[in-house]
């Protein structure tokens, strides 16, 4: 029974981290890969606007333009140009998709210009609309119009992972980021909107922006009295308002001389 556990065990911690890639997709990453073809895919539509079958501009070759615009022809040398030969996101993208591409090439350009919604989103299905995340592009906790009500970042935003969740921007905090953070006050606030701003440097806490606003007062400490003294022995220490700075002592003009020539390579005369 013992044994049979172990090596239960041992086998699992063994094999099992070879299989994880197969099972957790880095929907992040994939993302990011399909955003950056779709832009190159825009970039050969722009490099191959001027071709046509054959160059020169003979009304003949006028007429076959219109052909060449939604050829297959086209459509090669926009894929060739797709991937860097060393991304190996890219190409791997590329290969597994290239019937999709073609597919949207041939039948749903027209209908469905936007490449990037079309193929990223709704047909591979590795990213969401702005405002959404996760494997069912839900929107991101504060609405997918205005994610965390404009003051914070929605985890996996725009992306098939994530949670949905808010990082709040600095001076923001709580699950909404509607509240203000310490030495933060709110000036303006309703339920979808919320404006912070911070508090004057001699508060602690604070109600409004000026120094008469303060619900603490921030008490000085003169950094430069206390030990271990907060500079190096060869600089200055200044007290600031709520903080202090460390300055090098001025070097004597003459002195800097000296270190400047000793500093300077070997000339050749003394070699
Ligand atoms: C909340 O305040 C913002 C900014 O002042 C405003 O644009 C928005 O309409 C307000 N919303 C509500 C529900 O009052």
């Amino acid at each position: 029974m013992f044994m049979s556990c172990s090596v239960f065990y041992v086998i699992s911690m063994v094999f099992l981290p070879l299989f994880r890639p197969v099972f957790t997709k880095d929907f992040t990453a994939l993302c990011s890969t399909c955003r950056q073809l779709v832009e190159e895919f825009d970039k050969g539509l722009e490099r191959t606007s001027k071709f046509n079958f054959g160059g020169g501009n003979t009304a003949w070759e006028e007429r076959k333009l219109s052909k060449y615009e939604s050829s297959e022809i086209r459509l090669t040398e926009i894929l060739e140009g797709l991937c860097q030969s060393n991304s190996f996101d890219c190409n791997h993208m590329l290969e597994e998709n290239e019937e999709v591409l073609e597919t949207w090439w041939f039948k749903r350009k027209t209908k469905y210009p936007d490449l990037f919604k079309w193929f990223c989103i709704e047909s591979i299905k590795v990213c969401c609309p702005k405002g959404t995340f996760g494997p069912d592009c839900n929107s991101c906790v504060g609405g997918s119009e205005r994610p965390c009500h404009s003051n914070g970042k929605c985890d996996g935003d725009g992306t098939r992972a994530g949670n949905g969740k808010c990082s709040c921007d600095h001076g923001y905090e709580g699950e909404f980021c509607l509240d203000c953070g310490d030495g933060y006050f709110s000036e303006l606030r309703n339920d979808t909107f919320s404006l912070c701003k911070e508090c004057h440097k001699s508060c602690v806490g604070c109600i409004g922006a000026t120094s008469n606003d303060c619900n603490q007062c921030r008490n000085d400490i003169n950094e430069c009295e206390q030990e271990p003294h907060p500079c190096r022995e060869d600089q200055e220490c200044l007290n600031t308002d709520g903080s202090f700075s460390c300055k090098e002592e001025e070097v004597p003009a003459s002195n800097s001389e000296d270190v400047k020539s000793d500093d300077l390579p070997e000339k050749h005369e003394d070699l």
